[in-house]
Parts: structure tokens; C-alpha cells; sequence
């Protein structure tokens, strides 16, 4: 039998070990700040400072942060396991690479880099980036944090969408099951008959749709898991 095709789909409670806070959970982000003030194009229109502050206070966060055990048995299952293991984040924390992944899907943007809203030009951002910085390619002054928002396109559908075509495995850990189309991704991998499994502290919305379920903090069901499967 060949290896398995691995799909993963990660979501903030893979970082909370690492002392990044997540969204949903009980005075998570959300319960902090409005989603409509610093996650939407229209908060940026609105109050561009109050969102970049926001995004340098995460990338202040994110770079003092240390990946854990979870991060770091994905990166070995990426380097071990004999069949391909595409890996998916809708964090845009740099955790996983920390921790040793290469080739991470980040499909909700990345802290780490800034987006000429002009150009759509994508360079390094500073640990803090300020309003209204102009672009190095088109010195327009229109950068922003490389994050999608609400009402904006999460990047990279298509390879996404063509790797879970060819799952045999699907593993969604910490992540709530709120926000499309990450949500749906276990949908489309039932679709072509792969397993799915969920990992979360809680039960995600969409609990039902994994045939396996394994409740716990990441830094433990996550190693156990991969032990698993790199035992065959
Ligand atoms: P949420 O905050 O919605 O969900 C976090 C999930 O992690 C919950 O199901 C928790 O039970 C679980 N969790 C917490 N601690 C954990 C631990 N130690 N081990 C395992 N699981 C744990 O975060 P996401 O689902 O990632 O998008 O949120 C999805 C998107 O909503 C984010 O990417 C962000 C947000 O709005 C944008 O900003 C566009």
C-alpha cells in the first residue's frame, strides 16, 4: 500500500501553548476587540492606526514566542513520513516554521509580512510597521499588514482545494470550526472518502463531520498522533 496523502488544517489553539492567545476561547481576541475595528478592510478605511497597533502588538507577540511540542511533531511527520503531508494554517504566527516545517500554507496571511495595497507588491514588515509607509516597489504609500480580513479571499484556494481532492487523511487541530472556508475543508476531504480527524480542547461547530475525534491540548494529541503514523 502506498503512503497516505496527509492534509492539516491549523488554527490558533495550536499556538496557545506557545502563549498566543486565540479568538473564541474565553477572553480570547474577540472577546478584546471588535472584529468590525481590526479585521475588516472597512476598519482599515475607518481607523488605519488602530488596526496596524494591533497587528504590531501580535508581531511583537508572535516573535518573543517559542513553537511547542505540536509544531514541532508536524515539522518531523513533514520530514518522516514517506507520503505527502501538505500543511495548512489559517495562523499567521510563524510557529510552524520555527518549529521546522517548510512549504506552510498560510491562508490567512502572515505577521511577518506587509502588502502594498496598491501593487499587491509583498515584502518583509518591520517588527513595527506604521501607517501610511510606502511601497519598495511602487513607493505608493499603501502598505498594510498581509492579513486577510473578513470579506477578503483567504490566498492560496486552489492548491488548497486540489490537495484536499487527493487526501486520504484529514486532521484539523485547534481550530474552532467557525470561519469559511477553512471550515468546510473536512466536507470536501469526506467527499473524496478521506478519513478526518479533529484535535481541539473543545469540539469544534463542525465536530460531526470528523470520523475520529481526539480531545486535548495540541502539545500532547498532536505528537501522539504522529507517533502513530510514523510507526505505520
Ligand atoms: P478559534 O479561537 O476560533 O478556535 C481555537 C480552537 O482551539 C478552539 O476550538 C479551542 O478549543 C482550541 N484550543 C485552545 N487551546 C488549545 C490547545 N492547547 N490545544 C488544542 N486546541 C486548543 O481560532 P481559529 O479556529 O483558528 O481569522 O479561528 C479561525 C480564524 O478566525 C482565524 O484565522 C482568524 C479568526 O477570526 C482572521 O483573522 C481572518
Amino acid at each position: 500500500m502506498t503512503a497516505p496523502s496527509i492534509v492539516i488544517l491549523t488554527g490558533a489553539g495550536i499556538s496557545a501553548e506557545s502563549g498566543l492567545g486565540t479568538f473564541r476561547d474565553e477572553g480570547g481576541l474577540w472577546a478584546q476587540h471588535r472584529i468590525e475595528d481590526v479585521a475588516t478592510p472597512e476598519g482599515f478605511a475607518r481607523n488605519p492606526q488602530l488596526v496596524v497597533d494591533f497587528y504590531n502588538a501580535r508581531r511583537a507577540q508572535a516573535a518573543e514566542a517559542s513553537p511547542n511540542a505540536a509544531h514541532r511533531a508536524l515539522a518531523q511527520l513533514q520530514a518522516e513520513h514517506a507520503g505527502s503531508v501538505t500543511l495548512v494554517t489559517q495562523n499567521v504566527d510563524d510557529l510552524h516554521e520555527k518549529g521546522g516545517s517548510t512549504d506552510v500554507i498560510h491562508m490567512h496571511g502572515a505577521l511577518n509580512s506587509a502588502l502594498c495595497a496598491t501593487c499587491e507588491h509583498r515584502w518583509p514588515a518591520p517588527l513595527a510597521m506604521s501607517v501610511g509607509q510606502d511601497c519598495p516597489n511602487c513607493a505608493g504609500p499603501t502598505a498594510r499588514p498581509d492579513i486577510v480580513w473578513f470579506g477578503e479571499i483567504p490566498y492560496h484556494m486552489e492548491r488548497i482545494e486540489r490537495t484536499l481532492a487527493n487526501a486520504d487523511v484529514f486532521v484539523a487541530i485547534g481550530t474552532s470550526g467557525n470561519v469559511y472556508p477553512a471550515a468546510g475543508f473536512v466536507q470536501m476531504a469526506r467527499h473524496v472518502g478521506a478519513e478526518t480527524i479533529e484535535m481541539n480542547l473543545e469540539p469544534g461547530e463542525n465536530v460531526g463531520l470528523f470520523d475520529d475525534v481526539r480531545p486535548g491540548k495540541a502539545s500532547e494529541t498532536v505528537p501522539n498522533w504522529v507517533a502513530e503514523i510514523l510507526a505505520g
